[in-house]
């Protein structure tokens, strides 16, 4: 089998720069390890929009990169349009920051076709292709409209939301139509996956039998994989930081105060300013924690020529410069805040110095860095994981002190409580923590996600029921659903 994995964002396996996002820090090691190739965007427009337009091929591990110039005149409709300010908005139950034109959704649409073009030269007798995430919702069904007959899997980072909501995005029906042209499906939760399941079952009258709906495409398995972290990787790679400038540095200037850590994109899923608010309202309600504790708060500038995203930015900065105004001291700040990026071997000291790691997203795939946070910790003198219960990693990681992010005054307790916690409960919680993120490492994730791919295409084909128990309900390209005869 010869696995083409596709993505928007790709990422070399540099070890000394930040990587941008979940989605690429998972893929680098299990494409390095299996031999795969990574099909992505160059992040380069291609004027002369040619057909076969290869930025580059190169090696990465065993396997190998490969970027594509994405067509110039398509690239900012696509990405910052449609993909960034329509789906990510709905797929993160943010209906309300959904702006996007006609032209937009054709741009997309435009970059999914031209992507299905590229990825024909991959299109062995022996390739599974794999597409990643939002970008590509309709990438399947272009490639079944170029008569590409090989296995095709899709897998979700981000959740899948309500159905109500997804309804909010313009052409959903179109997408989620064109979405059955994969083989198989994988969401980040059971949540994602019945979301989607209902979504499919109210719009379309289909229902799944067997964890499988039948459509003009054929056969699409719906199932979960949760992400997860090569967990000895990030653990050894915590106990060699300590050595970095920037981590003894760190460790250093705290002086004995106990640290508290947030790792995020700049992006309104991950509920920085009500980390920020909690915090401050820790301080006012328990003045005595002055001076004994601090928040580094590592906010990665990210999609900045989105207005919601360059709002938020500002908007945060005002806000951690007004707590910061109101506690602060001459010889004392409570919050750091970094508008950059650090490799994640410098990252891995950080969360080995933190006592407490701060996860608080309002609506979050999985987070990987609650994963990386837990990894990386001392086993004999662990750090508290305070996670959001929004945040996918928490239908694993319930024995972190678990947050609504919306609860201002419940999430200051709760950053209380995780600064005062004994070494006896630490290490209890830690040890359950661990032993889950061993059960669920980004190899298992390829590994079974694959093996559900190649299951899919060998199972026999089976009818799914239709609303009233029927003939079964297809849908075609179009969007429109229809009932067939002689299915
Ligand atoms: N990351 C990094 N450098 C940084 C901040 C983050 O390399 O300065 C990496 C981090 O180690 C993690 C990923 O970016 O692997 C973030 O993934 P997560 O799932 O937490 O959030 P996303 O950004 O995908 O929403
Ligand atoms: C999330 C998405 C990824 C994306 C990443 C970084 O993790 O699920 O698809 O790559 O954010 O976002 P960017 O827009 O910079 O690629």
């Amino acid at each position: 089998m010869s696995v083409v994995v596709v993505s928007n964002r790709v990422a070399r396996a540099k070890t000394d720069e930040p990587i941008a996002g979940g989605l690429a820090s998972a893929l680098i090691p299990v494409v390095k390890e299996s031999g795969a190739i990574w099909v992505g965007s160059s992040g380069h427009g291609d004027a002369a929009q040619m057909r076969e337009s290869f930025a580059k091929i190169e090696a990465l591990g065993k396997g190998a990169l490969a970027t594509v110039d994405l067509p110039a005149k398509h690239y900012r409709g696509y990405y910052e349009g449609f993909a960034n300010s329509a789906l990510w908005p709905a797929l993160h139950s943010r209906p309300d920051l959904i702006q996007v034109t006609a032209d937009e959704y054709a741009s997309y649409r435009e970059v999914n076709a031209f992507m299905a073009r590229a990825l024909l030269r991959f299109n062995g007798p022996d390739a599974t292709f794999w597409v990643q995430d939002y970008h590509f919702l309709t990438l399947g069904a272009e490639l079944r409209r170029l008569r590409v007959g090989r296995p095709i899997g899709f897998f979700l980072h981000t959740p899948w939301a309500e159905r109500s909501t997804i309804a909010a995005v313009p052409h959903h029906a179109d997408l989620v139509s064109a979405m059955l042209g994969y083989d198989l499906i994988g969401f980040q939760t059971d949540d994602d996956r019945r979301n989607f399941e209902d979504y499919l079952h109210y719009e379309f009258g289909m229902s799944a039998v067997d964890g499988a709906v039948a459509s003009a495409y054929g056969l699409t398995r719906l199932a979960t994989f949760p992400i997860g972290i090569d967990v000895d990787e990030f653990a050894s790679r915590a106990t060699k930081a300590v050595t970095r400038a920037d981590v003894a540095r760190l460790r250093a200037s705290l002086q004995g105060a106990k640290l508290a850590l947030g790792v995020d994109r700049l992006d309104y899923s991950k509920g920085l300013p009500n980390r920020i608010r909690a915090f401050d309202r820790m301080l006012d309600l328990q003045p005595e924690l002055k001076r004994g504790v601090a928040l580094l708060q590592v906010a990665v500038p990210s999609r900045g020529n989105i207005r919601a995203y360059r709002e938020l930015k500002a908007d945060l900065a005002a806000l951690v410069g007004e707590v910061n105004g109101r506690h602060g001291e001459v010889d004392w700040i409570p919050i750091r805040y970094l508008n950059k990026g650090f490799a994640q071997s410098t990252l891995a000291g950080f969360y080995r110095v933190a006592h407490v790691g701060l996860v608080t997203p309002l609506h979050d795939g999985m987070n990987l860095v609650a994963k990386e946070y837990v990894a990386a910790q001392n086993p004999f003198d662990p750090g508290v994981l305070v996670l959001s219960s929004f945040a996918g990693a928490a239908k694993e990681l319930d024995a972190a002190l678990l947050v609504n992010p919306h609860d201002i005054d419940g999430m200051a307790r709760q950053t209380a409580s995780a600064f005062a916690m004994r070494l006896e409960e630490r290490r209890e919680r830690w040890q359950t923590l661990v032993a889950k993120l061993r059960r669920s490492s980004v190899q298992n994730w390829f590994a079974s996600f694959l093996h559900a791919l190649t299951e899919t295409r060998h199972a026999p084909p089976r009818l799914a029921a239709s609303r009233n128990g029927a003939a079964p309900i297809l849908v075609d390209i179009g969007g429109t659903a229809r009932t067939a005869q002689g299915y």
